[in-house]
């Protein structure tokens, strides 16, 4: 059957019998993955029942994530346990279209303006946290990923529901979050979520806890909202556009005319509707922003040169008054920081690949028709390290994306997918990047002691330094 699955196209020549290469897949190799997609624009590999195939040529991943007659995003499915199984993520079609229509207002810049005090405030906090951490330690190196993913765990929460979730209940979803992650150790096989203790035990448990909280927000927001409340936060643009809607159609149905329709015209949603959608972001955001956080504190650490002219910029940005709180025409015009945002995003991009499934026989070229019900699987990596589209792909190289033609890469450009799931933050990341390595380039020093580790990739749902980035931070006189 493996041998039928697999056609022309490049894989093991043979499978071991019923498991496959279990083990790989329970420790996956960020070196196997290279090699793999060496090994051929189209590759396959067969683990259990699964047969698997990679698309490591920049065209054809293109071609997976814009099939939707064919293909589906395809989580394990402990996901639908952690994530709820109505959330919105599960839709295909049109029905995941009109949701999705209905959440892309949050994410415009004009919408963002408005979550970036909450953000700033977040640094600030997390800035001292980093210094006092390493205080603690005599100022000695400390793996800093876990402060990283805390951050941006804290983050989402500030901007998702601003003032409405409790400092102790961030600091609780920031500590515990990792566990939703490990549970679903999201490229290796999960194990039973009734197994008290284990990692899919602990995760479901995170996430019940979770959801809880992000439901008590929604109702306050709710209240809120209904004072008349100008919106700080995601969850209070979300509400209000719901009750203009419910507005407009009660209008509509009492017969009067000329009602002007609202921008962004949805149902409404319940506490629970909400704190699911929430939860898909904060699950969609957490690993992938804390693994460009992670490599971003690094590289600038070894990159003296960019970080000095990152500081230029940004201070230059604030009429030389470094403690200036940033806005959105700043960030709109800080050129030199979105292009070091860019380069890390590409370099050392957090999403490698993204597993689809194959809903049917799936034709994805003249030779070769990928079986219905295999994985296959976009590959997003090759097509960032392309040296044909940019030169010496892996040199961190900012101005690439400023003197060079890195910017007209547009198809290569594959860090927050493509087609009707890609990432619905693609411009709100770069721009929380900038605020935030903006503000640190100011405010703090830093410095990495290499080790052995630091440039192996550890691939934990996404790619991080294997040695957590030994990191020391200090005050800026
Ligand atoms: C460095 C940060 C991030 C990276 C690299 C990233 C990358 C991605 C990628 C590759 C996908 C899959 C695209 C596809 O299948 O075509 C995705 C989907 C998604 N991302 Fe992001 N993401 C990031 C941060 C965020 C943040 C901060 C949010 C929300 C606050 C977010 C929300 C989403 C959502 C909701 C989806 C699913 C969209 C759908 O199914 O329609 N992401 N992201």
């Amino acid at each position: 059957m493996y041998l039928y699955r697999k056609g022309s196209i490049t894989g093991p020549r043979f499978k071991v019998p019923f498991t496959g290469p279990f083990i790989q897949a329970l420790h996956p190799k960020f070196e196997s993955y290279l090699a793999q997609w060496a090994s051929g624009p189209l590759s396959c590999v067969s683990v259990f029942h699964k047969f698997v195939v990679l698309a490591s040529d920049r065209d054809l991943a293109h071609k997976v994530f814009k099939s939707p007659t064919y293909t589906e995003p395809c989580i394990v499915p402990l996901a639908k346990d952690i994530l709820g199984h109505k959330a919105w993520v599960f839709l295909q079609g049109k029905t995941h279209a009109e949701y999705r229509r209905g959440l892309t207002p949050l994410f415009t810049n004009k919408a963002m303006a408005t979550y970036l005090p909450a953000q700033e405030k977040v640094f600030a906090d997390y800035f001292d946290k980093f210094v006092a951490t390493s205080q603690a330690n005599a100022n000695q190196p400390l793996p800093f990923m876990t402060l990283f993913r805390e951050i941006n765990c804290a983050l989402s929460c500030r901007t998702f529901f601003g003032d409405y979730i409790s400092p102790a209940a961030v600091k609780k979803i920031a500590d515990d979050y990792y566990q939703a992650t490990a549970a679903l150790e999201l490229v290796n096989v999960p194990f039973s979520i009734y197994i008290p203790f284990t990692k899919p035990w602990r995760g479901k448990r995170t996430a019940d806890a979770v959801h809880a909280e992000f439901a008590k927000c929604a109702a306050a927001c709710k209240r809120n909202m209904a004072t008349g409340a100008a919106p700080t936060c995601i969850v209070d643009h979300w509400v209000r556009h719901m009750f203009e809607s419910n507005r407009y159609r009660e209008r509509v149905a009492a017969g009067e005319t000329d009602v002007e329709k609202p921008s962004n015209l949805i149902r409404e949603f319940t506490d629970v509707e909400i704190s699911e959608t929430l939860f898909t972001f904060l699950f969609a955001s957490q690993d992938a922003s804390s693994s460009a956080t992670t490599w971003l504190f690094q590289i600038l650490a070894q990159r003296h040169d960019v970080l000095d002219k990152l500081r230029e910029e940004n201070l230059a940005a604030r009429g030389g008054d470094r403690n200036r709180p940033f806005d959105l025409p700043m960030l709109e015009s800080l050129t030199y920081t979105a292009a070091v945002v860019k380069e890390l995003l590409r370099y050392r991009p957090p999403v490698i690949f993204v597993p689809y499934l194959a809903t049917k026989a799936f034709p994805i070229t003249p030779d070769y028709t990928v079986p219905k019900g295999a994985m296959v699987i976009p590959s997003c990596y090759p097509a960032l390290h392309d040296p044909k589209v940019y030169p010496n792909p892996d040199t961190f190289d900012p101005d690439r994306w400023i003197t060079g033609d890195a910017e007209s890469k547009t198809k290569n450009w594959l860090v927050f997918g493509a087609g009707a799931h890609d990432c619905l933050a693609r411009r709100y990341v770069p721009l929380t990047m900038a605020a935030m390595i903006g503000k640190a380039a100011l405010e703090l020093n830093w410095k990495h002691v290499a080790t052995d580790k630091s440039e192996e990739i550890r691939v934990f749902a996404t790619l991080f330094p294997m040695d957590g980035a030994q990191l020391v931070f200090e005050k800026r006189p």
